[in-house]
């Protein structure tokens, strides 16, 4: 199973899997798969995303670091509209994927190498980046904005590890993260080629767990650009191996408030708020190192993008909570982005969609009135 790691914009390859810039013109690196997808290596009694340990071939299996992460419910909500919990993953958001991909790669070297690792994340990559550390023996060091929700604040300490909160907005905590330290590796989840790439495999899952009869429309919350980028990953990677007929309809679902991929997308200007203060805590990346990668992957595959306003993300949250379904306000953006669509006949109820339910609403500050 062959595979590159290399620049997204020059080509140039990565000097290594601890590297997460191009060496030559600093821009992302992307994972470069060079095999086929193919059903039949999927290791069916494993019901984690590591039953797909064949399509990742930088982590020898004896390496992997897992909690069970992955093969998440995927639900049938209406006729046509199914939900993917992954809400429900071991530290309670999608970032598992990323995490456990991640850390089984790297933690060896790390250890190796007397290090301990350093992220950035407004709370749930932390948390997520946290438990997989621990669960490796690593120490981490996580930088979180200042006004970081207190449950995920709470959640990196209780898995063990340093936090600091760091004033001034989200682009000076990536800042701090970055800056050379003694023994420091910088693992920062939004730059790491790595972390976007375990995120394939939930498109393979949502495939698979219907019968690779891909929906027609998937819709899902962005702010750095981790979550869409590799599922457009996994998807495209299925569609080239002859896996599937087609690509999803792919549909970027921000605020109105962080909106920088909406903007770009549809050739308008964006001026970020002076605060960003939305009840979608959890999208915050006013100004996304990927965002040119995001702009690129979406026009290729010809996906969409919306926005929506606070009262609907709210509602769309009450909405969701009324069903049964607890998730933060971040991840009800996607819902409200869907509705909203339907109300404007951009979207029809007979098309086949789905829905990715980000992350818990356990972690969620707001009170019920
Ligand atoms: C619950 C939740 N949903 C969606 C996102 C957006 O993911 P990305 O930053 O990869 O675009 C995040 C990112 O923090 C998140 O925590
Ligand atoms: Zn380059």
């Amino acid at each position: 199973m062959r595979y590159k790691i290399r620049c997204s914009v020059c080509g140039q390859p990565s000097a290594g899997v601890l590297n997460f810039r191009c060496p030559s013109c600093g821009q992302p690196l992307d994972v470069q798969l060079q095999f086929d997808f193919e059903a039949e290596k999927i290791q069916r009694s494993d019901h984690t995303v590591w039953r797909y340990a064949k399509f990742f071939p930088y982590v020898k299996e004896t390496d992997i670091i897992t909690l069970g992460e992955g093969w998440t419910p995927l639900v049938r909500f209406s006729t046509n509209v199914y939900f993917k919990l992954e809400n429900l993953n071991p530290t309670g958001s999608f970032k598992d994927r990323g995490s456990t991909v991640l850390v089984s790669a790297l933690h060896n070297l790390t250890k190796k190498a007397g290090s301990y690792v350093s992220e950035d994340s407004s709370g749930n990559a932390g948390a997520s980046v946290a438990a997989y550390a621990a669960r490796a023996g690593l120490r981490a060091r996580i930088y979180v904005p200042e006004d970081v929700s207190g449950p995920k604040f709470n959640q990196i300490q209780f898995y063990g590890a340093e936090v600091v909160k760091v004033p001034g907005g989200r682009s000076r905590v990536t800042e701090e993260a970055q800056k050379a330290e003694r023994s420091k590796l910088y693992v920062g989840h939004i730059l790491h080629p790595l972390f976007r790439d375990g995120i394939r495999s939930l498109a393979y899952e949502i495939a698979e767990q219907l019968g690779w009869h891909v929906p027609e429309r998937v819709y899902l919350p962005v702010s750095a650009g981790t979550l869409i980028l590799g599922v457009i990953g996994g998807f495209r990677h299925l569609v080239e191996s002859n896996v599937i007929e087609a690509m999803p309809k792919i549909v970027a679902c921000q605020t109105i408030q962080v909106s920088p991929l909406y903007h770009r997308f549809k050739n308008l200007r964006y001026t970020p708020p002076m605060k960003v203060d939305s009840i979608a805590d959890a999208l915050v990346s006013v100004n996304p190192p990927l965002l040119d990668l995001m702009v690129k992957s979406l026009r290729e595959v010809n996906g969409d993008t919306v926005i929506v306003e606070e009262n609907e993300i709210f509602n769309a949250f009450t909405d969701l909570a009324g069903k049964g379904f607890f998730v933060e306000p971040s991840s009800a953006v996607a819902y409200a982005a869907y509705k909203k669509q339907l109300k404007n006949k951009e979207a029809s109820k007979n098309d086949k969609t789905l829905i990715i339910l980000t992350g818990t609403g356990l972690k969620t500050m707001l009170k019920p009135s």
